[in-house]
């Protein structure tokens, strides 16, 4: 069993935007307990996420439910802006801010993204909610390194995801008799089987790009193992290194084997492939679980099955979204009673198992969880964790965007070579790794 690993966060992020107007404070920093019950404030909230597709906006909601049963009278605006990954949400945020008009809190993923609003001292710190929660060991040690910054604590976390997935069609598999693709080898055998039986061996939905970023940051940790594939977002490996460009022949050779319509399709509709057996694998974060047990209805292990993505057994992509409370937010006594929820055993319970992921704190309760999420909770604790650079966690939004511009023409022309040479272009403007 190798022992779990520190995520590192990416370098100084850069802001996406030039942020120019102060916003009004929130009460003071570190204002749990200052700013709550100050009575004077409406009880009211805007919650802004990009949960709105199947399974994402059914924990969402229900997080909601539960927050207005303990919090009676209490008004919610849900402001999600449809788009998986924040495709579309991202750029909303950004110009509120930018306006000085922020939600009263938003989605936003532990790591880098979260810190580029902590760096434009958009943020305020949490750690009196966190010492009244009694949270400081309820959550790993590095889930609150990666939403902290110079002691002070930003975010709450409400769950963790799992990056390096790939669910294949039970029936599939089983009619072919095809292993779980633990390797590429594997990988590539079943891929051939399945194209000379008629059948779309990899569903694909890259309509927002960033699902095709995912796929080769999957096949980048598979080829290079944890340590490099680290290193790579600290800036510390060259971009000549063989094995960034051996990741890029492997993935360049798995698009041979996708549906030729994936441009057109999103996410879901890439997951869904696999669901209606139009093809036999899908490499996603595990909300797709959230999709097929919460929306579709299917059971793990008999409609679906899955594995880590190739080559990359013991190693846990992490992906954790949080919410914190923004400077200037509206209603922040109404934030913390929100945060309060979040944070809780109880709205981790109530919203994960609906949403594919697992709780972020450490005491939650497994029975509450199905087959899939109780290995996800086992690798977890023994895994080595990598930081996902396609859910903003690796490395700064502005370095994000920039791989996803060369990815969407990569995937088009699949050209090694400028990719790399965009990748170089990519890290110098956004200072990778410091
Ligand atoms: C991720 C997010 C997940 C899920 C997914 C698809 O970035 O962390 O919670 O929403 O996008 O929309």
């Amino acid at each position: 069993m190798k022992g779990k690993k520190a995520l590192r966060l990416g370098g100084a992020a850069a802001v996406l935007v030039a942020l120019t107007t102060a916003c009004g404070t929130a009460g003071t920093a570190n204002n749990a307990s200052n700013t709550a019950g100050a009575g004077t404030e409406e009880k009211k909230i805007e919650i802004f996420s990009w949960w709105t597709g199947a399974g994402e906006a059914d924990g969402l909601n229900a997080l909601i439910k539960l927050f207005q049963q303990k919090d009676p009278g209490v008004q919610v605006q849900n402001s999600a802006v449809a788009g998986g990954a924040g495709t579309n949400a991202k750029q909303v945020l950004a110009t509120r801010m930018q306006a000085g008009n922020p939600p009263d809190t938003f989605q936003v993923h532990a790591g880098a993204e979260l810190m580029a609003w902590v760096d434009a001292g958009k943020m305020e710190p949490l750690n009196d909610l966190y010492q009244s929660q009694g949270w400081n060991d309820k959550f790993p040690q590095q889930l609150i390194d990666m939403v902290s910054k110079d002691g002070n604590i930003y975010a709450v976390p409400v769950d963790i995801h799992r990056g390096n997935v790939l669910w294949y069609n039970k029936k599939i598999f089983d009619q072919y008799h095809l292993q779980p693709p633990t390797t590429f080898d594997i990988f590539f055998k079943d891929a051939d089987i399945l194209k000379q039986h008629g059948i779309t061996p990899l569903g694909l939905g890259d309509k927002d790009t960033w699902e095709a970023t995912m796929l080769w940051e999957d096949v980048l940790l598979g080829t290079v193992g944890p340590q490099k594939y680290d290193q790579i977002w600290q800036g510390k490996v060259s971009w000549d290194d063989p094995g960034i460009r051996q990741s890029l022949e492997t993935f360049k050779k798995m698009l041979q084997y996708v549906n030729s319509d994936h441009a057109a399709l999103d996410w879901q509709d890439g997951s869904q492939l696999v669901a209606t057996g139009k093809a036999a694998m899908n490499v996603m974060g595990d909300w797709a679980k959230g999709y097929y047990t919460t929306d579709l209805k299917l059971k793990p292990n008999v409609d679906f099955g899955w594995c880590v993505t190739p080559g990359t057994e013991g190693d846990f992509m992490v992906i954790s979204d949080t919410f914190g409370l923004p400077k200037g937010a509206p209603h922040p006594n109404t934030v913390l009673d929100w945060l309060k929820v979040l944070g809780s055993t109880e709205g981790q319970d109530v919203f994960n198992p609906l949403k594919g992921s697992i709780p972020a704190r450490i005491d939650a309760d497994p029975s509450k969880y199905d087959v899939y999420s109780q290995q996800a909770m086992a690798d977890f604790k023994k895994d080595q964790l990598t930081p996902s650079l396609a859910h903003g966690s690796a490395a700064s939004p502005g370095f994000l965007d920039a791989v996803n511009t060369a990815m969407k023409v990569f995937v088009t022309n699949q050209d090694i070579d400028q990719f790399i040479s965009a990748l170089k272009t990519a890290a110098q403007e956004n200072n990778l790794g410091q």
